[in-house]
């Protein structure tokens, strides 16, 4: 399976995982300005005979300095079947292609499924937002994440 660029007709698609992983932070609508952004790159993994079915995806910001993972998810029905690591790898290869020294990204220190995917990619922790995420009665800190560029992977 390979993954490859956002476009414009996977907006609808993509609204749909990121309401149903994190209740909507983007719509297609905000997607659709996102995609106007020159530093706004986006990740899609489409079903292999069903290029409108994105099984996974992947948001960031990418500068000469620095690139941003601001989103990044699998749907619930296709998670741990490798998708987001496919997804995770299109935009570091992507990054090390064009010599962008460090990806960052935040994770909840609770989320141990991203945490694993990280970890194995190379990522190591670099800060800590204190109590960061409030869900009911429960909170969480926020990790700051970072991979340099060509980090083995462990
Ligand atoms: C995090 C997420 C994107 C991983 O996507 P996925 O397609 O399920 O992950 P993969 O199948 O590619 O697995 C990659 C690695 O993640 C880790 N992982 C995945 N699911 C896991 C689980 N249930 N428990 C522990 N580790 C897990 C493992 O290290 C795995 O590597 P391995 O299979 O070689 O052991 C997915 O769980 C998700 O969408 N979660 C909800 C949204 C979210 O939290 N996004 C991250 C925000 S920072």
């Amino acid at each position: 399976m390979t993954a490859r660029q956002l476009t414009l007709e996977d907006c609808q698609a993509v609204s749909d995982l990121e309401k149903q992983l994190f209740d909507g932070r983007f719509d297609s609508t905000a997607l659709r300005a996102l995609l106007v952004k020159p530093i706004f790159y986006g990740v899609v993994l489409p079903a292999p005979d069903m290029p409108n079915t994105i099984h996974a995806y992947c948001l960031a910001y990418i500068t000469l300095m620095q690139a941003d993972i601001i989103a990044l998810g699998t749907d619930k029905t296709k998670q741990g079947q490798g998708f987001g690591r496919i997804t995770l790898q299109h935009l570091i290869d992507l990054t090390e292609q064009q010599n962008v020294p460090e990806i960052t990204l935040e994770v909840a220190a609770d989320n141990i499924p991203a945490r694993r995917l990280y970890d194995s990619c190379g990522f190591h922790v670099f800060g800590i937002r204190k109590d960061y995420y409030y869900r009911g009665e429960n909170q969480s800190d926020a990790l700051i994440m970072v991979r340099q560029f060509g980090s083995a992977f462990p």
